[in-house]
């Protein structure tokens, strides 16, 4: 099979948020305790963090960690996690029906995301609490000193406010599963008015309102209206939630649900434009795609969140999904999906960071590994920033349940900052054929390929675990640049990167 791209140089997208590629720590399994925290593992750090997470977390060059939930925060008193730590409670947490053992806090969390390099992004309890805690908690973080909240903070042992720009007004309050759960008004009104508190505060501050958690929910997309319309010109963004899974083991159709991403985001993003309009306001709102991943290899074990685990443990293995060869290719999606619509998605967080529904994984007492899904995602954020392209693409498609002829050629195009390069990340969907592709490079000078990076020709259950890597990525070969055409075959479900520079 042919496919024709072409890239012009005056035909950009938008310029992509670095943020576009951020991630997520919540209080949950063992994301937070045998994930980035082991006191007394052998790469420890003096305050108990894993430096071999650290080091991958530096690698994958993760802009923002969104924290400390998730369904966790709906009913999390963060109060819980400052001061001496022999002092701190434990707590029932009634999101995962666990012990939270409250070691690991705000100081502890600003301490680690310091050393991995990464931005905090922090979301505010509007389930079990409300306006009260959030006005408390951003006056802790960011406020200099002087205050009930600003002096317990130094008492506690930061001097220095960490000035936290990115705020989430609560999490998945559309769902039945949430504590605090509202309906679209009363989520609306609350958001509003926190939002106005915090901004009394500092008006500098992002806020993000919640979405609906999934585009299942029968309350979408009318939830979007009615929160917007309440909160419009006091938020930034609106969070969107999304999960993918191959329960039906159909790759067709698994590889075609990014299709459905694009709708979920191309339908809010007319909500956010409806409600500009009835408002009459100038200003944008944009979306926060704080939660999105694959998640159902763990459905076994999730089960026992539903039905209740014995007792309360802290810390147990839950939602540990083993990604495979074909995830990879799912995320390479995405992340393409993203960049295409980076004009309206301006933060991302892939669900989650380490251990629970995660590219990193921990042993307890043992190695950091990473999944097979760690790859492509490595490669968007490390080669993603810069300049959306706005591509031509002729491929062949086809139809499946849900979507009408879906391009067998998946690709995404990035004039890259850090370089100058054009960075393109292409995935072939085909079980069965290969793709030549020809990409024109329309008055672009660049004309000669810089790196190229293939993940392809394994089983599409390949997984990579503790022992040992089955799934990473090689050099490709055969890709040519010739009179302002890059020619590169792409073998049958395979994903590629190519930099020309
Ligand atoms: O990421 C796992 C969970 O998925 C989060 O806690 C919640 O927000 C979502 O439903």
């Amino acid at each position: 099979m042919r496919a024709r791209v072409t890239a012009h140089k005056d035909y950009i997208i938008s310029d992509i948020d670095p943020r576009l590629y951020g991630s997520f720590i919540e209080h949950l399994g063992r994301a937070v305790y045998s994930g980035i925290y082991e006191p007394g593992h052998a790469t420890a750090d003096d305050n108990g963090f894993r430096q071999d997470v650290i080091d991958l977390v530096r690698e994958l060059d993760v802009p923002v960690v969104r924290y400390p939930g998730g369904n966790f925060v709906s009913a999390y008193n963060w109060e819980d996690g400052i001061g001496p730590k022999e002092n701190r409670p434990t707590r029932l947490d009634l999101a995962w029906h666990t012990s939270e053992s409250n070691e690991v806090g705000i100081h502890e969390f600003a301490d680690w995301a310091a050393k991995a390099g990464t931005e905090m992004m922090l979301a505010v309890n509007l389930g079990s609490r409300g306006l009260d805690e959030a006005r408390a908690f951003l006056e802790y973080v960011n406020h200099p000193g002087g205050s009930y909240w600003s002096d317990l903070r130094k008492q506690n042992g930061r001097d220095e406010p960490w000035n936290v720009k990115l705020w989430c007004l609560g999490n998945e309050m559309d769902g039945p599963w949430q504590i605090g759960q509202k309906t679209a008004a009363e989520y609306g009104r609350v958001a509003f008015e926190t939002a106005k508190a915090m901004r009394a505060f500092d008006k500098s501050i992002e806020l993000v309102v919640c979405g609906s958690s999934t585009p299942n929910m029968v309350t979408y997309p009318e939830w979007e209206y009615t929160v917007l319309d309440y909160t419009y010109d006091s938020v930034d963004y609106i969070s969107l939630h999304m999960y993918f899974d191959n329960h039906e083991g159909n790759t067709r159709n698994f590889l075609a649900k990014a299709v459905q991403l694009d709708t979920y985001i191309e339908t809010i993003s007319s909500v956010i434009k409806t409600i500009k309009a009835k408002k009459r306001s100038k200003k944008d709102v944009y979306i926060s795609f704080d939660e999105w991943n694959v998640w159902y290899h763990s459905a076994e074990q999730d089960k026992a969140i539903l039905q209740g685990h014995e007792g309360w443990p802290h810390a147990p293995g839950l939602l540990e999904d083993i990604y495979d060869f074909a995830d990879v290719l799912q995320v390479g999606l995405i992340l393409n999906t993203f960049i295409r619509r980076s004009d309206v998605v301006k933060v991302g967080c892939l669900a989650q960071l380490v251990n629970v529904i995660a590219p990193i994984m921990t042993v307890k007492g043992g190695p950091a590994w990473r999944q097979t899904t760690y790859y492509p995602y490595l490669l968007a954020s490390q080669y993603g920033r810069g300049t959306a392209l706005n591509l031509a693409v002729e491929c062949e498609g086809y139809d499946t349940d849900f979507a009408s002829n879906v391009s067998y050629l998946d690709v995404a195009g990035v004039l890259t900052e850090k370089d100058g390069a054009l960075t393109f990340f292409l995935v072939n969907r085909h079980e069965s054929e290969a793709i030549e592709v020809a990409l024109s490079l329309e008055g672009f000078s660049q004309s000669s390929i810089v790196m190229d990076k293939v993940i392809g020709g394994y089983a599409l259950d390949a997984v990579n675990g503790p022992d040992g890597e089955t799934v990473g990525m090689v050099d490709g070969s055969g890709a040519t640049i010739a009179e302002g055409t890059l020619r590169a075959d792409m073998p049958p479900l395979s994903y590629r990167m190519i930099r020309v520079g």
